[in-house]
């Protein structure tokens, strides 16, 4: 019986992303310790360059944008560790996601 994939956060270092500090990205994630099964690799362009720094973990693809160094900490121990995505920095193009404003108990009088 063949193992299950690890885990792998992939941050992407082409161009635009490395602008946007993708480089730093991931050597603060390398030098951190993440939960065992859990890999950090780089990526070349995940298709989503105006949203970047980007990054994919697979395989559960949860997609991030514009991540800083200031997510580092909660992605490891929020996501990585505990399985809550930093929801902030998810990727609407693939995590969709809207609210609705609160609705009145009942609807209201219309006009005759
Ligand atoms: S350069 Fe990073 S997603 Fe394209």
């Amino acid at each position: 019986m063949s193992q299950p994939p690890p885990r792998c956060l992939w941050i992407c270092q082409a161009e635009t992303c490395q602008l946007r500090g993708s480089a730093a990205l991931l050597a603060a994630l390398q030098a951190s310790a993440l939960p065992d099964g859990t890999a950090v690799a780089a990526s070349g362009c995940l298709g989503q360059c105006s949203t970047g720094p980007s990054a994919r973990v697979t395989p559960d693809e949860t997609w991030y944008c514009r991540l800083t160094l200031d997510d580092i900490t909660p992605l490891i121990e929020n996501h990585l560790r505990d399985g809550h995505p930093l929801t902030h920095r998810l990727n609407p193009r693939f995590h969709f996601s809207f609210s609705m404003p609160p609705q009145p108990a009942s609807p209201p009088d219309l006009p005759a």
